[in-house]
């Protein structure tokens, strides 16, 4: 097959059939940008990120991937092998446990009921920045300990690391640099609050934990911080939007919810394997190395395609259809193994309650659906999602 451009209009507006494609091609296949090598079945995906000596999380020592390092002075969890990783995991485990989050619920409740209410109460309304944008910025944003009314900025800053992961070139990806340092100055900020005042929120664990000799160091908080508030909104809101368009697209699945409304956690599962926020993440391979008969050079950057997996039939039975009802355990959208995704109970819990808030609306509303996506290869979601209410 000729080489493909992971970032082509047509690829970004529906990956689906390309993965299709690359999933029957091989088990690792080079693709653009960059040469990347694209893993897209289910076991190899898999296989790949249990074989964490094989396939690193470490980014390449070159400024242009090693951000956080050195921009802001620490390496993230996210980008570390062991002992690092676990390091670093150990310190926030235990805060984003069901248990640890279960107060959160009324929180949240209340807080999608607030949003829906100050919808126009008639004509049209786009729920991605009056729903879905804003219910997990607030919320990460609130157990952060930072001002959950910065929600454009955060949104803003966000983007930007988004924009950055994405391989944005020239002026783009100065300005995003320019946006991430602005954040890194807010977040150190409110670090050092937390230093002269400690508190219990996330801010306040992390640096609470500097004291503890060798756990963590001050630019190591900062990217903590970081990757918590990108992390814990850009990738729930994409769910959250991602799951009102399958369930537009799917007026039978709709109704089944509507009739059903304890089929909303499996519709959830349902969500996450079908829509996949996280397309794909990153690996590197340190020396030459074999990944079921194809070899990947010493220096390669290894694409994860979470999203394809997902789709992969021979896991999934009739894999690109949304069935709300289906057994999608042992999906991969939140990763597997090691760096299996801290904040899943959370994003599982404030999608819960977005659906369930937003569903009487969804069953007494016309849709124009969402025709634009957002044009990444690594977070996907509807840029907008324009609701109208019915006559
Ligand atoms: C639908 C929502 C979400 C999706 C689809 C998602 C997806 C993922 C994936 C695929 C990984 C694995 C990365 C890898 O293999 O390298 C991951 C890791 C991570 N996620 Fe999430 N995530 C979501 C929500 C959140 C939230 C709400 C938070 C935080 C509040 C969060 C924080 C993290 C962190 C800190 C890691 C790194 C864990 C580690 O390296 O050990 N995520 N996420």
């Amino acid at each position: 097959m000729a080489r493909v451009n992971l970032l082509d209009p047509e690829t970004l507006a529906n990956p689906y059939p390309l993965y299709a494609e690359l999933r029957r091609e091989a088990p690792a296949v080079q693709v653009d940008p960059n040469g990347m090598w694209a893993v897209t079945r289910f076991a190899d995906v898999v296989e790949v990120l249990r074989r964490v000596d094989d396939f690193s999380s470490e980014p390449a020592d070159d400024d242009r991937e090693k951000l956080f390092e050195n921009a802001f002075g620490g390496a993230n969890i996210i980008g570390s092998d062991n002992p690092r990783h676990d390091r670093l995991r150990s310190i926030m485990q235990k805060r984003f446990t069901p248990r640890r989050l279960g107060h959160l619920q009324g929180r949240v409740e209340d807080l999608s009921r607030e949003l829906l209410a100050s919808l126009a109460s008639d004509g049209e309304f786009d729920l991605v920045p009056t729903y879905t944008v804003p219910l997990p910025v607030v919320v990460i944003a609130e157990l952060l300990g930072v001002e959950a009314n910065r929600v454009d900025d955060f949104k803003r800053w966000s983007n930007a690391l988004v924009a950055i992961v994405n391989s944005a070139e020239g002026a783009e990806r100065q300005s995003a640099l320019a946006e991430v340092g602005e954040l890194a100055k807010y977040l150190s900020a409110a670090a050092e609050r937390r230093r002269q005042d400690p508190a219990e929120d996330l801010i306040g664990a992390l640096v609470a934990a500097e004291k503890e000799p060798g756990r963590i160091s001050a630019g190591e908080v900062l990217s903590y911080c970081i990757l918590l508030l990108a992390a814990g909104n850009e990738t729930t809101t994409n769910l959250i939007g991602g799951m009102i368009s399958a369930l537009i697209d799917n007026p039978d699945q709709l109704a089944l919810l509507r009739d059903d409304p304890s089929l909303i956690p499996n519709a959830v599962e349902e969500g996450l394997r079908y829509c996949s926020p996280v397309q794909g993440l990153f690996r590197r391979v340190l020396q030459d190395t074999q990944l079921n008969g194809v070899t990947i050079p010493a220096g390669s950057r290894v694409w994860v395609c979470y999203a394809s997996a997902n789709r992969d039939p021979e896991r999934f039975q009739d894999p690109d259809r949304f069935d709300i009802k289906r057994d999608c355990r042992g999906h991969v959208a939140f990763g597997w193994g090691l760096h299996f995704c801290l904040g899943s109970n959370l994003a599982r819990r404030e999608a819960r309650v977005a659906i369930s808030a937003l569903l009487p609306l969804l069953c007494e509303s016309n849709f124009s659906q969402a025709v634009e996506w957002l044009p990444s290869w690594v977070i996907r979601g509807p840029k907008a999602l324009v609701l109208r209410k019915a006559a």
